[in-house]
């Protein structure tokens, strides 16, 4: 997906939360809305044929791929996440302002990693061969993030998140070639499309909370973003 198309909707994401905070926004869409990710969360929905059936092994080779690939990147993206945000914690936990912020973003990604994992036990995906490498790397990036301070660890949050958003967008794309008439599918759709929602509304955080004051910020993005960009495509292979 294009930047300008990904800033667009950013800038969409933007207008409507316009009126409320993103602190009230996170806690309300926890209580009130109804995401598609409760599905996997909801014990009493743990026999619906969206969240316990898969159509991988009818899917000709092609789109067997596109699925399989699809929960493997993003089951590792959601894993270093969450140690992105553990490495953050240990640093900046303490900081009255910026530990709260962290912890509840990270506990967002603890949700996205355990809908992650249940999806794979689903559609019978193994996990990516690198997620001890994946882990390692996010705890360390959000470590030394963080240890160079609250604004360089807001940076890299902003930069990751804008490749992730990108990434999950690219991937609802890739995900039209799909069977919908499985009721796993569309449900799936919905799950990447509220997690790329997550990931816009992280970004909105950083950028709010001084992300482009970091020292060498135009640097800093651009490693951790093409950091981003490699682990992508090697998890999705690996
Ligand atoms: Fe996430
Ligand atoms: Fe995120």
């Amino acid at each position: 997906m294009k930047l300008a198309t990904l800033q667009a909707l950013h800038a969409s994401a933007r207008h409507n939360l316009a009126h409320t905070s993103r602190r009230s926004l996170a806690t309300e869409a926890h209580t009130k809305r109804r995401l598609a990710s409760d599905a996997y969360t909801d014990a009493q929905q743990s026999t619906n044929a969206a969240v316990s059936t898969t159509p991988v092994f009818k899917l000709p080779e092609r789109q067997r791929r596109t699925l399989e690939s699809a929960l493997r990147v993003d089951q590792a993206g959601e894993l270093a996440a969450n140690a992105i945000y553990q490495g953050q914690m240990a640093v900046l936990g303490r900081d009255p302002a910026t530990g709260p912020l962290i912890q509840d973003m990270w506990d967002q990604e603890k949700k996205h990693l355990a809908v992650m994992n249940k999806l794979q036990l689903q559609h019978h995906v193994r996990p990516t061969l690198l997620w001890e490498v994946a882990r390692l790397g996010g705890l360390g990036l959000g470590a030394v993030t963080a240890l160079m301070g609250r604004e360089a660890a807001m940076a890299c949050t902003e930069a990751v998140e804008t490749v992730i958003g990108e990434h999950y967008d690219d991937q609802l794309r890739d995900m039209e070639s799909l069977p919908g008439d499985h009721p796993s599918v569309p449900l799936l759709k919905n799950v990447i499309a509220e997690f790329r929602d997550d990931e816009l509304e992280h970004l909105d955080i950083a950028v709010e909370n001084d992300s482009q004051r970091a020292p060498a910020h135009a640097l800093l993005s651009t490693v951790v973003g093409a950091g981003c960009k490699v682990a992508i495509e090697l998890c999705k292979r690996f």
